[in-house]
């Protein structure tokens, strides 16, 4: 499975009428595609997503407009991203802590997930997150 995030370029095939990208499972994203969800209308200043996942894979890619996805694997690894093109996406493994922000008006942030909606996926408080990290590895239990 994946070890790193990183930015992968999706096709796009344009002409005069316009561009079309795609993504599948397998082809370009290595998971299965189990659920698409959405984040739109988030005022200036706001940030989503500050939590980690245990066992979730996503691809995130800012259809419209850009924001920012500030990563931490809680082991050292820090990373930030812009993401602004619909031809490419952010691969994320599961186990890193991510907040999305700064997102540009208008701006859609369309995430391709391995799995379907948990709750008990989530870790949500970031101390813990790191505490699991420091004493378990790599793994998120
Ligand atoms: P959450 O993942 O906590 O996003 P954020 O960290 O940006 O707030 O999701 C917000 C709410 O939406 C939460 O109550 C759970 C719900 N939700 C679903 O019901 N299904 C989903 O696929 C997702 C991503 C969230």
């Amino acid at each position: 499975m994946m070890e790193r995030p990183e930015i992968i370029s999706l096709p796009k095939v344009k002409d005069v009428r316009g561009s079309l990208s795609f993504t599948e499972s397998f082809t370009h994203v290595p998971f299965d595609i189990r659920r698409v969800y959405y984040i739109y209308d988030v005022p200036g200043g706001e940030s989503r997503g500050e939590h980690a996942h245990k066992a979730l894979n996503q691809l995130f890619i800012a259809v419209s407009g850009g924001f920012f996805v500030d990563l931490d694997d809680g082991l050292g690894y820090k990373q930030t991203f812009y993401l602004s093109r619909p031809d490419q996406g952010l691969l994320l493994p599961k186990g890193y802590w991510r907040k999305l922000y700064n997102f540009t008006s208008g701006a859609v942030c369309l995430v391709l997930a391995s799995e379907v909606y948990d709750e008990t996926d989530y870790i949500r408080d970031y101390h813990q997150f790191i505490h699991e990290k420091q004493t378990n590895g790599h793994s998120l239990s």
